[in-house]
């Protein structure tokens, strides 16, 4: 069963036919959250780099859809990074994971799917908070 804990690709459906792609997210059963919230970023100027917080409660799908751009992601005991580069698949970010994005793609728009509504008291933005807080939990990468 999919641990919907941990972040992970999720591989978004994609109908295929001679006009091209179209691929879409449906709460519960396409994503493992009740959407409240999508913003999106592009025009992201060469060698600049978005993120650098995590969240106390929000859960997130980050999607490439167009371009690509780099995802590093921590729990406060490890690394992984993640290349989104493809319109039908998402990264799965639960709460409590640190996020860089970078090396974005002339032209790349990353969107954003969300559970939570807009608030500054969910993040979390200077690292050595984070880390504090990472070592009151169990690791999740
Ligand atoms: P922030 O989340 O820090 O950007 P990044 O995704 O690069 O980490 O948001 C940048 C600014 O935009 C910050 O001042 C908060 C504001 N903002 C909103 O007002 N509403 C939103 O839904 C989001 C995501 C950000």
């Amino acid at each position: 069963m999919t641990d919907f804990t941990k972040p992970q690709i999720i591989q978004l459906p994609k109908i295929h036919d001679l006009r091209g792609n179209l691929t879409f997210v449906q709460g519960g059963s396409t994503i493992p959250f009740e959407l409240k919230r999508a913003y999106w970023i592009y025009d992201v100027p060469a060698g600049e780099e978005r993120g650098g917080h995590s969240h106390h409660e929000m859960s997130q799908l980050l999607i490439a859809v167009g371009g690509s751009f780099d995802v590093n992601i921590s729990d406060g005991y490890s690394w992984r990074s993640f290349t989104l580069n493809r319109p039908f698949e998402g990264l799965f970010i639960p709460p409590g994971i640190w996020r860089t994005l970078d090396n974005f793609s002339s032209g790349a728009v990353c969107l954003s799917l969300v559970s939570n509504e807009f608030t500054e008291d969910d993040y979390v933005r200077d690292y050595e908070d984070f880390k504090r807080l990472s070592q009151l939990r169990e690791p999740i990468l």
